[in-house]
């Protein structure tokens, strides 16, 4: 199978703090890899890191065969294009409509002309295309309603039609499931990975809940101190490795 993502020896740092520290992971497309650890292990620089928004102190990134270091910026343009990022913030407008804000998603693709007239007034075949996003994520009702009027779960499911209609070939999503009660949670990490098994996008998501990652991935990457711990099949997990990765809660 083809690789999507190759890390090797990755460090970053900010300042004093080592974020980062000699990763290794490569990911073939297609493949749906869970990131979990505790809050500080690094899970939002490696996303980072792989959507070519951070750049590495030392080691080697590739997405989609390609070094976004040695990009020009046309380039580096065109490889986020193919790289949608869900934030852990979301990074919704709050103000704007959902229509507007998933027309958003395909900002980077767009010449600046087609993306403002987007943003005023999406076309019959956008705003279909839209509806039956919307309707996959399952808020097709809530299309012209104000982000700001939606629940934290609803303006996560609008989080994820926008990075869907990007058409992006790599999904990295930050603790998608982070703000919602733990039904819901499910559902929406069910969601993803179906949505993401359906249309053959590789995807990575970070999270805290190892129970639920295993639940939803056959592949699991423990982070901790900037460094993986282990990256194995989940039923291959070894309950020591578990409480290793936890273990770090109580040491700090
Ligand atoms: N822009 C930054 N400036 C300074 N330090 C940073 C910056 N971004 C991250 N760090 C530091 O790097 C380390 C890793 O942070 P990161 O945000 O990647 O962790 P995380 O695993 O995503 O945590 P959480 O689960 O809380 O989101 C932390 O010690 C953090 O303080
Ligand atoms: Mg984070």
């Amino acid at each position: 199978m083809a690789t999507a993502i190759q890390v090797e020896g990755v460090t970053r740092r900010f300042g004093a703090v080592e974020a980062l520290c000699r990763v290794d992971l490569e990911v073939s497309a297609g493949e749906r890899v869970a990131l979990i650890g505790p809050s500080g292990c690094g899970k939002t620089t490696l996303l980072k890191v792989l959507g070519a928004q951070l750049a590495p102190d030392e080691g080697t990134v590739e997405v989609l065969g390609r070094n976004p270091l040695l990009l020009n910026e046309r380039e580096l343009r065109a490889l986020r294009s193919a790289l949608a990022f869900l934030p852990q913030d979301l990074g919704l407008v709050p103000n704007m409509r959902v229509i507007q804000n998933v027309v958003g998603g395909r900002f980077g693709k767009r010449s600046l002309w087609g993306a403002l007239r987007d943003l005023i007034l999406p076309g019959l075949e956008e705003r279909r295309r839209i509806f039956a996003l919307l309707g996959r994520v399952g808020i097709a009702e809530k299309m012209y309603d104000r982000v700001d009027s939606l629940s934290g779960g609803q303006q996560q499911r609008v989080a994820v039609a926008r990075a869907l209609f990007q058409e992006p070939e790599v999904l990295l999503a930050d603790e998608p499931i982070s703000a919602v009660d733990p039904a819901r949670a499910r559902q929406l990490l069910e969601l993803l990975v179906g949505l993401c098994g359906e249309e053959e996008l590789t995807l990575v998501v970070s999270m805290h809940q190892l129970e639920l990652a295993r639940e939803h991935f056959s592949r699991i990457v423990g982070l901790k101190e900037g460094r993986i711990l282990f990256d194995r099949e989940a039923d291959a997990l070894e309950a020591e490795e578990m409480r290793a990765l936890y273990e770090l809660e109580t040491e700090v």
